[in-house]
């Protein structure tokens, strides 16, 4: 697979920006060197989520409008090394049309080994992001509204003609799927959104809380485990879907 991951979904609060920061660190963990790229025009999170908030000066914006370097722009995860955060601006979306997106992405990309991108849910940036995309992680949950958003993402990319899509679903929780008895298996959400499954996300309101905190590093509960097995699938390692 390739090194530029977009991470979408259609209906928001599913997980993007917890999946991005999961799967960074669970990438940088295998020794890797992984760019995040939050691109939330006006709301960016993954800052506060590692702690770089704080020493934060530039972000895309001033990529763009001229004022820094790409490289001026990425922040770097002191507690974690080859992990590093590029943020979108909070004041404007400043049009960042394809071509621009690529063009940045071709200037920093030797530098790192996986670049992934936390989309915005939707419209023009939402476009920019997957074209500028070599794949496409499709996110849902085991929910009804969840996997119908999903379903027309995967509509979505595949008129625009990409077709290098999978999926994962997060924030799963079995005795909840069971109980909410809307879909008779994982297989039938698979099936409607029409892309092969990555991997699962549990729920883990430890892994949630240590986001919240800006302390995820150290965390192993079972969202962690679930990250190392997905960053190696993105690897290209067999490793096998599910925890037996
Ligand atoms: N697997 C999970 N387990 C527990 N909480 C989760 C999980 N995935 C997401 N959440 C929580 O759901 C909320 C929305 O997640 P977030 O990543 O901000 O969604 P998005 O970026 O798609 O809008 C956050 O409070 C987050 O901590
Ligand atoms: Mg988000």
């Amino acid at each position: 697979m390739g090194k530029v991951t977009a991470i979408v979904s259609g209906k928001g609060g599913t997980g993007k920006s917890f999946v991005t920061a999961g799967l960074g660190i669970a990438l940088a963990k295998r020794n890797k060197r992984v760019l995040l790229i939050d691109f939330n025009p006006y709301l960016r999170g993954l800052d506060l989520m590692f702690g770089t908030d704080n020493g934060l000066l530039f972000d895309m914006g001033d990529i763009f409008s001229g004022n820094c370097s790409p490289q001026k722009a990425v922040y770097s995860c002191e507690s974690i090394s080859g992990l590093f955060i590029m943020s979108a601006s909070q004041n404007t979306d400043d049009n960042i049309n394809p071509e621009l997106m690529r063009s940045l992405i071709n200037a920093i990309e030797n530098d790192y080994d996986h670049i992934l991108i936390d989309c915005h849910g939707a419209g023009k940036i939402f476009e920019t992001a997957v074209m500028s995309s070599e794949q496409v992680i499709i996110l849902t949950n085991a929910e009804p509204l969840s996997v119908r958003c999903a379903e027309k993402i995967g509509r979505k990319l595949k008129e625009m003609g990409l077709d290098n899509t999978r999926l994962v679903i997060n924030n799963f929780n079995e005795k909840k799927f069971f109980r909410l008895d809307c879909f008779q298996d994982i297989d039938e959400i698979i099936d409607k959104i029409g892309a092969r499954l990555l991997g699962m996300v549990p729920e883990d309101e430890e892994f949630a809380f240590a986001l919240q905190k800006s302390s995820p590093f150290g965390v192993r509960t079972k969202a962690a485990y679930a990250f190392d097995r997905i960053a190696a699938r993105l690897e290209g390692m067999d490793v096998s879907l599910f925890i037996e």
